[in-house]
């Protein structure tokens, strides 16, 4: 087959190429509609089809005679632990927790939340929500009860599924008491609070609203699956924007289905029943796609894998799991790769392990630094594959697509455009540039299936945010450009988001938090370059004129309030105080002209500088804290 034919082809004609994938899954109703407007005249796929995602992640291959292979592999360094689980295990468990659901009279349209950490049940769950037509929308374990009861007022679930704890590295995290505060911190009130104990001595303060996972599931009947409309919202999940506000990406079934399960074959080259392996969580993008849905269309196995990639007990985990699971492919953010390499420079541990069965390294999430690339690839001889893409669109943009064709990569790119997205660059006036220059990465409209049909409960800023900057493209508040030959380079967020170790957090956020504190009168956050995590948060924070603390105090109080605000995964530690911010003369924070004088790269002073002589003060800063 042929990358460039074929890319053509999903270009010029959306319908056929996407009915060619869609044939190739098992709907309840097969769609008429290949591609449609909604009630905002936004494009929609499979509109009249209807299928359910659970039935094509594990039902069918039971079916299809493969109720004995491997679905699942439990991997927990952190708890000693391997487990796996067949997919007829995994059906019955999934279908006895959805009749659980449904005794508590969840029904199709209602929504659940999923605060878990990396265990079984937490796949568990979100399978179970779409084999009812229940949305699902994950949280990320390492949001604190603030951020978790934020998303529990925006979705309103009817339950909470969670656990009774975590552990990050030795530490045991008490999950239960989290929720606990944050349904009372929340205005809307979920009816129960579905408990996986998992008896790691984590305290469990009893609730009126607590059912306990175990019971529910012995005591419940297995529920089958329920056919929903293409269109029907599998889930919500939030990642972060340029307010302190998280935006609910909506996630529709059938154009899901169909693009995970032709990015596993044309991206990924995975065959059914090989071992695929995404060492990121559930509660991001790459854990609903690449741990959860994608493998699990495919008939692959995947990996749940509860620890770090160091110090767990060692960097030589990751390759430990990859010999005894024979995991074909890896996907994880560079910053897990820099990790190992900090730790194991020479890679002896790699030395000690058979990694035959591993074909390919895919990346995603963060730029990736070449010099990471290389150490892999002098270390680990396969190639190592960038590749990009975002929440919004859960599936990559832009990829090397190996299972189509193997041209040759160009380091520091993230490959072409996959099929179904038309990448574009564009200047400030929305023209298309030529190669090597430098603009906004657009997608024209209509986006591929699986892509976000909306934001929930804000259609206003789903246009706003991604449709109003460039009319007839999607926005993905990234910079880059196109070589010659097509290759795509990210340049990075043109937004005020930043990506701290492959984790998307909203500097806005953080400075709404920080300006809470009396002592502050006014902070800026910004994203600065990190060896290891390639970007972490820095506030510049301007004192109130009668405050009187201690600089030392003030930056401990600030650090625990953003642990305690949005969570540890932040990763915030540094304040420096400043007498003024860099401003435009319409007083608006110049961001990205602080970053750049932190980063210590060459910069241009604004025109719409309020005050060039900030920036020397800013320089001189800088200098006398390296
Ligand atoms: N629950 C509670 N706390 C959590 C958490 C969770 N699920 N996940 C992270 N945290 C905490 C950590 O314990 C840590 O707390 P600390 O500052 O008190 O030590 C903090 O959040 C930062 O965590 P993390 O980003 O994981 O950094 P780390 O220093 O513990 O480890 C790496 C560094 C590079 C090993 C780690 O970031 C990593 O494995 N990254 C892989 C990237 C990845 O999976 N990205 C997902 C998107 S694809
Ligand atoms: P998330 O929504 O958490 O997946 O984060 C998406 C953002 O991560 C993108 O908008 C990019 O800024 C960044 N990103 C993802 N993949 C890459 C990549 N391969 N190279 C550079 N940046 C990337």
């Amino acid at each position: 087959m042929n990358y460039s034919h074929l890319f053509k082809q999903s270009i010029e004609n959306p319908e056929s190429f996407w009915r060619e994938q869609a044939d190739q899954l098992e709907w309840f109703k097969n769609p008429a509609t290949i591609l449609s407007q909604n009630e905002y005249n936004y494009p929609q796929w499979f509109a009249d089809g209807e299928l359910n995602a659970c039935y094509l992640a594990i039902d069918k291959h039971i079916k299809d005679g493969y109720g004995d292979s491997e679905a699942i592999i439990y991997d927990s360094p952190v708890t000693q632990t391997v487990k796996k689980y067949t997919f007829n295990d995994v059906k019955t468990e999934v279908a006895k927790l959805a009749g659980g659901l449904l005794s508590l009279g969840l029904k199709k349209g209602d929504t659940a939340v999923v605060y878990m950490p990396m265990i079984p049940q937490a796949l568990f769950a979100m399978l179970a929500c779409a084999r009812i037509g229940v949305t699902h929308s994950v949280v990320f374990g390492g949001f604190a009860p603030n951020e978790l009861a934020v998303r529990i007022d925006d979705c309103k679930p009817k339950v909470i599924i969670t656990a009774s704890s975590g552990i990050e590295v030795s530490r045991l995290i008490a999950y239960k008491p989290l929720v606990d505060e944050a349904i009372e911190l929340a205005i809307h009130k979920p009816d129960k609070v579905i408990l996986f104990n998992r008896k790691l001595g984590a305290k469990i303060p009893a609730k009126h609203y607590d059912i306990d996972y175990g019971t529910l599931i012995y005591e419940s009947e297995e529920a089958e699956c329920i056919p929903v409309a293409s269109t029907h919202p599998l889930y919500i999940l939030y990642t972060s924007g340029t307010t302190g506000k998280p935006k609910g990406i909506v996630r529709d079934t059938g154009g899901y289905v169909t693009a995970l399960k032709f990015s596993m074959t044309s991206i990924y080259n995975m065959k059914p029943g090989e071992v695929f392996w995404a060492a990121s969580d559930v509660g991001w993008v790459v854990g609903h796609s690449y741990i959860t849905y994608g493998p699990l269309f495919n008939r692959n196995t995947t990996v749940v894998f509860e620890g770090k990639p160091v110090r767990t007990p060692n960097a030589s985990t990751f390759w430990r799991v990859i010999e005894e699971h024979k995991v074909s492919v890896l996907f994880v953010a560079p910053t897990a790769i820099r990790a190992i390499k900090q730790d194991d420079p020479e890679g002896e541990f790699i030395k000690q392990y058979d990694l035959s069965a591993f074909r390919t390294l895919f990346l995603a999430g963060e730029r990736c630094d070449i010099a990471t690339i290389n150490w892999f690839k002098q270390h680990v001889p396969i190639p190592a594959l960038d590749h990009f893409w975002q929440t919004e669109t859960g599936w990559a943009m832009a990829a090397p697509m190996i299972g189509i064709e193997e041209l040759p990569v160009v380091l520091g790119s993230v490959g072409k455009p996959v099929c179904g997205y038309n990448l574009q660059i564009l200047n400030e006036e929305g023209q298309e540039l030529g190669p090597n220059q430098e603009g906004y990465v657009v997608t024209k409209l209509p986006l591929p299936p699986g892509t976000l049909l909306d934001l929930w409960n804000d259609h206003e800023r789903f246009v706003s945010g991604y449709l109003s900057q460039y009319n007839g493209y999607f926005f993905t508040g990234d910079g880059g450009y196109k070589d010659e030959n097509g290759n795509i380079f990210i340049t990075g967020r043109v937004d005020d988001v930043i990506n701290v170790a492959g984790h998307r957090l909203s500097t806005a956020d953080m400075e709404e938090n920080i300006s809470s504190h009396p002592a502050v009168a006014e902070c800026a956050v910004v994203g600065i370059q990190d060896e290891l995590k390639g970007q972490i948060p820095l506030a510049l924070v301007i004192r109130k004129k009668n405050a009187d603390i201690e600089h030392f105090q003030l930056e401990y109080e600030l650090v625990q309030l953003i642990r305690d605000r949005i969570g540890a995964v932040t990763s915030f530690k540094r304040v420096i105080e400043v007498d003024r911010l860099p401003k435009t003369r319409s007083g608006k924070i110049l961001r990205k002209l602080i970053r750049t004088i932190a980063d210590g790269k060459e910069f241009q002073i604004p025109s719409t500088i309020e005050d060039a002589t900030v920036v020397d003060e800013l320089l001189g800063l800088f200098e006398q804290k390296k």
